[in-house]
């Protein structure tokens, strides 16, 4: 059978075996897939080792930008966020290095949210590795205006000169932002900590604006909570997300597209 895994430190939580049992599954894919923790000071010796029989396998935190590293070739979208999540081997081999993140953001967003980007005002809280990886597909849609915030300025400042051919793309401090957007989507890390961004309410446009949090929890994250307190016309976490870049890999390597929705069911299922 086909082997699969996904690689990360930590990595006992990760729902990634799951959904690709559950795609498996649903589509008669024979293949195994499997969470393997890989050592912080040799993830290439290991992902080379697994390689040796695996087909493919998923990269999370901390090693998206080893696997980007160790890729031998890498997507158009891979080599702009400069981060790999997905690997998968060539037919002579050698690793191709894909990034699957901005495109399950867009696919979420766009398909099962039924909000379109195009001509929107956009609002991306954070500007480390989970912002960067997203920029260039956002971009893509062709939003009127997309503005990164950071708390470290000069960050957002770096990603909006590195993407800027891509579209309209400014970069902001938190406090500099009052007007109304369309959409916001918190990238940051805050929510982990029960933390969040201090931005003003007032880019909330009570039944309007939508509100998206890349993280997701058994409770809504602190930032949805926020967002649904402040009249946010729908707040969303980042499980759709989760489900979404796992699907865009499934079909990188086996060629079928999984349905989505029943396993993002089973997962709220399971969390609750
Ligand atoms: P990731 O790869 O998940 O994006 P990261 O590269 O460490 O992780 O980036 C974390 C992001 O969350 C950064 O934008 C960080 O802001 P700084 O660049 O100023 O450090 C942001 N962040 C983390 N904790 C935050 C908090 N409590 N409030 C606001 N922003 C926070």
């Amino acid at each position: 059978m086909d082997r699969y895994a996904v690689f990360g430190n930590p990595i006992g939580h990760s729902k990634s075996p799951l959904i690709h049992r559950l795609f498996a599954a649903q589509t008669g894919q024979q293949l195994t897939y499997e969470a393997l923790l890989a050592p912080l000071d040799d993830f290439s010796g290991f992902a080379r080792t697994f390689f040796q029989t695996g087909k493919g396998a998923n990269v999370t935190v901390p090693f998206k930008e080893q696997a980007y590293q160790l890729a031998d070739s890498l997507s158009a979208r891979a080599r702009r966020a400069g981060a790999v999540n997905t690997l998968s081997k060539q037919a002579d081999g050698s690793l191709l290095g894909d990034n699957t993140d901005g495109a399950g953001l867009v696919r979420d967003l766009t398909l099962n949210a039924g909000f379109s980007l195009a001509g929107k005002r956009i609002l991306l809280l954070g500007a480390g590795g989970a912002v960067r990886g997203v920029l260039a597909l956002f971009l893509a849609e062709q939003p009127a205006a997309l503005v990164i915030a950071n708390r470290t300025v000069e960050k957002a400042e770096a990603l909006a000169q590195q993407f800027a051919d891509l579209g309209p793309l400014f970069a902001s401090g938190f406090d500099w932002l009052d007007e109304p957007v369309d959409l916001i989507v918190n990238g940051t890390s805050a929510s982990l900590a029960g933390e969040l961004p201090p931005i003003s309410a007032s880019l909330i446009q009570p039944g309007h604006t939508l509100c998206y949090d890349m993280m997701y929890g058994k409770e809504p994250t602190t930032f949805c909570r926020w967002a649904s307190e402040h009249g946010a016309a729908r707040a969303l976490d980042g499980l759709g997300m989760l489900v979404e870049q796992a699907a865009e890999a499934f079909f990188l390597w086996r060629g079928v597209r999984p349905a989505t929705a029943p396993v993002l069911a089973e997962l709220r299922r399971l969390l609750a």
